[in-house]
């Protein structure tokens, strides 16, 4: 005879199984959604889900709530594998009750991020829900501040991740906002902190909620998202390939993934790249891609601040944080965004122990009142506190601009670089040539002819490497060709590496 509780465990199991029910199932699909379960399906190896907390349920009873009782309460929480190493997952379910928060639902997501801080293991977030579950009132703000806590506790501590597959609104938002990186579906997901008709009523805009706060806006606007996606599946299937490149927590290292593309592999198109004529653009991927294993480029931030690029990348099979100035982006000048969004990956790579690979090609910070008067100087200030800081190794490539103040930022030996190259085409001075002689010939500026000299003798003493390398400040003057070996040699040997920082409760970064 089958124990009236075993019968009980299968029902409460299908139930949870089915969340919110056929019908808000087929609603959720004909969005062009998957359920929170579909979703761990692709993003886990398979069969290597454990659920926990299925049988949850919210203790509310006002508004009608004692009746509306699903096991599960809305997120499906637990953990899993991706490519064989463990990670905790929630899913919020928007068939029950719009994916939204309760003290229960809350208590849940908690209870995995607790386990995964104790435990060394990253936390992914699959979020899809309609916000505060408004039957609780202040219950589910409690909840959601138990898990803001939780997400800075664990900052620096796990690798935390957020998908964006639905909607995320009003203070909602600010949990996704403290982790590592916010991935976004296309069409289908939208973050703001209020809505259309809000904004409506306060600024009289009228706009939609996809160009307020779909994934395109947020991907290329706001820089609020890393990446956004044409669907669920795509997101979830980049959210394996992320992590491929990150350590499990901050006391591990990235994993090594073995390649066949020999660190000896030359690269004679280098040779070839920089253009004779010093304000020409070149594009700074192709060198990334020649330097980097075979196709390993993930590239984080690709539709926004496009003058500065990052992304993770392998050499020798070692997981690498690239960031390097875009001559073809606004000249790779230093702007806000630019200098917002390098920062914040460098402090990443550096909280997780992954080497830091700059190639530098920087005419300096971007002039303008737009820029002054929106802070560059505190936001520029974030890219230089997050390079000095970092303690990862950092090997440094200039490979053809390295101008002012952005010379000194962009991981110069004067940061504490380990290991600072530079290609013969290297140009490192105060400013460009032109700018010098105006400035400093200033009796010249009414003859063309006389200023034109006095460019050219600047540029002549300075449009080098070998004056910062005479000083030490550039180790060796490397063949663009052979870039490829030289980093990944430098990498290896800072292997062992080990710098630590002043004692302190915390620094205080220009934020
Ligand atoms: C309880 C909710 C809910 C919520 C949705 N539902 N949001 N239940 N609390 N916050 C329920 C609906 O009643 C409905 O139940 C089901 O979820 C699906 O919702 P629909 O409205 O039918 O779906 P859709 O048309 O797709 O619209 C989705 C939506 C809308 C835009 C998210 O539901 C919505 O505006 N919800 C309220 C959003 C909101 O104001 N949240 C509070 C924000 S303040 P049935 O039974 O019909 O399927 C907040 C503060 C956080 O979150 C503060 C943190 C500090």
């Amino acid at each position: 005879m089958t124990s009236p509780n075993v019968t009980m465990l299968e029902q409460k199991r299908a139930a949870a199984r089915l969340g919110g029910g056929e019908k808000r199932i087929d609603t959720q699909h004909s969005k062009g959604k998957l359920t929170a379960r579909e979703r761990l399906e692709i993003l886990l190896d398979p069969n290597s889900f454990e659920e926990w907390d299925m049988f949850v349920e919210h203790r509310c009873t006002d508004f009608g709530m004692a009746e509306q009782t699903i096991p599960g309460d809305g997120v499906v929480t637990g953990y899993g594998q991706i490519n064989g190493r463990p990670v905790f997952v929630f899913s919020q379910d928007f068939t029950v009750l719009g994916g939204s928060l309760s003290e229960t639902h809350a208590a849940k997501i908690v209870k995995v991020m607790d386990q995964a801080m104790k435990t060394g293991i990253p936390v992914i977030g699959l979020n899809d829900s309609g916000g505060a579950r408004i039957q609780e009132g202040v219950a589910s703000l409690g909840g959601y501040a138990e898990v803001f806590q939780r997400n800075v506790d664990a900052s620096g501590v796990v690798p935390q991740i957020s998908v964006i597959m639905g909607p995320c609104a009003g203070g909602a938002v600010y949990s996704p906002a403290m982790t590592d990186f916010i991935f976004m579906v296309e069409g289908s997901s939208y973050m703001y902190v209020t809505g259309p008709d809000v904004v409506k009523t306060v600024t009289h805009e009228d706009v939609s909620h996809e160009d307020l706060g779909g994934a395109s806006t947020h991907a290329k606007k706001s820089g609020v998202a890393h990446k956004a996606y044409a669907n669920d599946v795509e997101a979830l299937m980049g959210v394996r390939t992320l992590m491929s490149y990150l350590p499990q927590s901050c006391d591990d290292k990235a994993p090594e993934i073995a390649t066949d593309d020999p660190i000896t592999r030359k690269a004679p198109a280098l040779d070839r790249i920089i253009p004779a004529n010093p304000n020409q653009p070149y594009n700074m991927k192709h060198v990334i891609s020649h330097i980097i294993d075979d196709d390993s480029f993930f590239e984080i931030h690709p539709d926004f601040a496009g003058n500065i690029i990052t992304g993770f990348a392998r050499m020798g099979g070692q997981s690498v944080a690239i960031i390097a100035n875009q001559p073809m982006v606004l000249a790779g000048c230093l702007d806000i965004n630019a200098s917002r969004k390098a920062a914040r990956f460098v402090r990443f790579a550096d909280a997780f122990n992954i080497p830091l690979i700059t190639l530098v090609d920087v005419p300096g910070f971007m002039p303008g009142t737009a820029q002054e008067y929106g802070g560059i100087i505190a936001h520029g200030a974030k890219l230089l506190f997050a390079y000095a800081e970092a303690n990862v190794p950092k090997v440094t490539l200039i490979t053809r601009k390295a101008y002012g103040g952005a010379y000194d930022v962009m991981s110069s030996k004067h940061l504490r670089g380990d290991v600072n190259y530079a290609w013969p085409t290297a140009e490192i001075a105060v400013m460009g040539s032109e700018g010098a002689a105006r400035i400093i010939f200033r009796a010249d500026s009414d003859d063309p002819e006389k200023l034109k000299q006095r460019s050219d003798d600047y540029r002549a003493k300075f449009a080098n490497p070998f004056i910062a390398a005479k000083r030490g400040y550039i180790d060796d003057v490397i063949m663009p060709n052979n870039s490829r070996f030289r980093l990944a040699r430098a990498l290896n040997m800072l292997k062992g590496k080990r710098a630590s920082r002043p004692q302190r409760k915390h620094d205080n970064l220009p934020l």
